[in-house]
């Protein structure tokens, strides 16, 4: 344990409120791919191609098959050990919010329950027209796929850019209420949610960040551990509620 892990460890004891919010990198230990780094989507594909209602409107057989291919991916990988610390943690506290942007559902495989998917989830579908859920199991759905009270089009359950985000509110709530915030596996350029970890921190939370390299947030947070989440994260939780 390094010094800084055994002060996050104490201030998570001693906390009421925490809130952690993640990023890719949470899932990247789990062989789920990132955005940004190495390896990463957004190095071989154009968001704007891929991720838009604009590239849903002109080639939605291409954009299904990308999420096609990424529930393949998700459903083939397993939560990894930062995931079931978060849940450890959740089980700790008096209060935890999980505010994630990832669509993998991988902390709640983990049994994590107060989660705040703010970029929607990867294995859910709505109507591109009415935006009604559409029900079905967590699998691979064919192309195309029409809604059953309108008729459109079905789409992907997740937020795209130039959508906002779901469950804002609750997330800025928790926000405003923690006294403690983790920020893991985030690169911090995609708004709103690199704002709301600014949100916390000026609200007087204590803030740790995990991740492999500094981010835009390091120079505005309380402690940075430096390393994968899976190994650097559990033995912080350990050491708080042993
Ligand atoms: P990024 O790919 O932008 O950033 C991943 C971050 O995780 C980077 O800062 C890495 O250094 C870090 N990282 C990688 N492996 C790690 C590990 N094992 N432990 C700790 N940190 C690790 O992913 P996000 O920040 O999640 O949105 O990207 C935000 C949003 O941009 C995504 O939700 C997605 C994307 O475009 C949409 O699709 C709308």
């Amino acid at each position: 344990m390094t010094d800084a892990q055994r002060q996050l460890a104490e201030k998570l004891t001693a906390a009421r409120k925490v809130v952690a919010l993640s990023g890719a990198g949470l899932s990247a230990e789990s062989g789920v791919p990132t955005f940004r780094g190495d390896g990463g989507l957004w190095r071989n594909h154009r968001p704007a191609d891929l991720a838009t209602p604009e590239a849903f409107a002109t080639d939605p057989q291409l954009v299904w098959e990308f999420y096609n291919w990424r529930r393949e991916k998700v459903l083939s990988v397993e939560p990894n050990p930062a995931h079931h610390a978060l849940t450890e943690l959740e089980r700790s506290l008096p209060a935890f919010c999980h505010i994630t942007q990832n669509v993998d559902a991988l902390a709640h495989r983990a049994g994590g329950e107060n989660i705040i998917e703010l970029h929607g989830n990867l294995m859910t579908t709505l109507c591109s027209a009415c935006r009604e859920a559409q029900p079905h199991a967590p699998v691979i759905v064919p192309f195309p796929t029409y809604c059953e009270h309108c008729g459109a089009l079905v789409r992907p359950g997740v937020v795209w850019f130039g959508e906002s985000v779901t469950q804002f509110e609750p997330a800025l709530a928790a926000m405003n209420e923690c006294d403690v915030l983790l920020v893991i596996g985030t690169s911090a350029v995609v708004q709103p949610a690199a704002s709301l970890a600014t949100i916390a921190r000026r609200q007087g939370a204590f803030a740790a960040e995990f991740n492999l390299e500094a981010t835009p947030l390091t120079d505005r947070i309380d402690l940075f551990i430096a390393g994968p989440a899976g190994r650097t994260l559990p033995p912080v939780v350990q050491a708080a509620f042993a």
